[in-house]
């Protein structure tokens, strides 16, 4: 059927038609906060590179965490900033860090409300790697049983579930194996498998204190031009026991959450990450977008190229205009 037959707009006259055939609807359970805690007492301090998110100490992010539990959101996700970092990147994994004080912390005020820990050490390492260095290169394996230790500690202090992104060879295995042998086999996890070597990356890197201090992350996060080994970074996540699979940044890489969507059947996360919002942020802010329908449209795009929810600084603001 062609025109004058067939009349697409007859099916956009009038909003209520639009809703009937809308085929993408975000909802507020699509949506994870994005959380950085910080030592002290009373700290509420704006992070200047993602205007609207702020450091928190404990307290301050049990408030927070209320809030996004009262709107509806059903997840955070904890980034910690540790007062003292080391070549081992030791207070990622200490029973009183900074992230194991705060997962106890919200999970005794808001039990509810799932807790997701991120699962890396580039924040703990005075060189700001993601694993550790032997020589002049990040070692994969001796990587490994830190990361696990990390992971442990984070279901140690009540996490909900763990979200391995260091992208270091065979973490998921060594986190899945840690877990099970210490009674965690329920918890699950969330693994960054496709994450890309990003410059979107820059705001939250300001933000987490967590820049490399020399080379960069292109020996283990991927090359932005790689399409077909995603898939194969997806395949061995899955292979080694993950529960949930996570493509990031978001919209430079729509195309790949397309592919995995079509290609594996489990729960996919994107992460639409610092760079992606404080551009909308900062063009709003420059009165250039409508910044609000931006964000909608964004998240929109993002469910619909498949992902089943959405790692947003926006989680707040979003949770708010969909409740309007
Ligand atoms: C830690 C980590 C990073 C992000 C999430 N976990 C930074 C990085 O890999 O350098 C980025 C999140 C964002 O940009 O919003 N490895």
């Amino acid at each position: 059927m062609n025109f004058p037959e067939y009349r697409p707009r007859r099916l956009r006259q009038n909003a209520a038609f639009r809703r009937m055939v809308r085929e993408t609807t975000l909802s507020t359970d699509d949506l994870i906060l994005p959380l950085f805690v910080i030592g002290g007492k009373k700290v509420k301090t704006p992070i200047s590179s993602l205007p609207g998110q702020f450091h928190l100490s404990v307290d301050h992010l049990v408030k927070t965490a209320k809030d996004a539990f009262n709107l509806g959101i059903p997840a955070i996700i904890l980034f910690g900033i540790p007062d003292k970092k080391d070549p081992l990147g030791t207070t990622a994994y200490e029973n009183n860090g900074i992230v194991q004080r705060a997962v106890k912390e919200v999970k005794s005020k808001v039990p509810d409300l799932l807790v997701i820990t991120d699962v890396c050490l580039c924040q703990y390492t005075d060189h700001g790697h993601c694993g550790c260095i032997e020589g002049n290169r990040v070692d994969n394996d001796s990587s490994l049983e830190l990361l696990a230790q990390t992971a442990l500690s984070h279901a140690k202090a009540g996490a909900d579930m763990v979200a391995p992104s260091d992208m270091m060879d065979g973490r998921v295995g060594e986190i899945r194996t840690i877990l099970d042998e210490n009674a965690f086999s329920h918890i699950p996890i969330m693994s960054y498998a496709a994450k890309y070597c990003s410059a979107f990356y820059g705001p939250f890197r300001e933000a987490a204190d967590s820049a490399p201090k020399f080379g960069d992350r292109k020996t283990y996060q991927m090359d932005p031009a790689n399409a077909a080994e995603a898939l194969r970074e997806v395949e061995l996540d899955i292979a080694e026991g993950a529960d949930i699979i996570m493509v990031k940044p978001a919209l430079p890489y729509l195309d790949i959450l397309a592919r995995v969507k079509r290609e594996f059947n489990i729960p996919i996360a994107a992460y639409n990450v610092s760079g992606e919002y404080a551009m909308v942020k900062a063009a709003e802010k420059m009165g250039w977008i409508n910044g609000e329908a931006v964000m909608m449209e964004t998240l929109t795009s993002i469910k619909r190229a498949g992902a089943d929810m959405i790692l947003t600084y926006f989680a707040m603001d979003a949770a708010r205009a969909l409740r309007a």
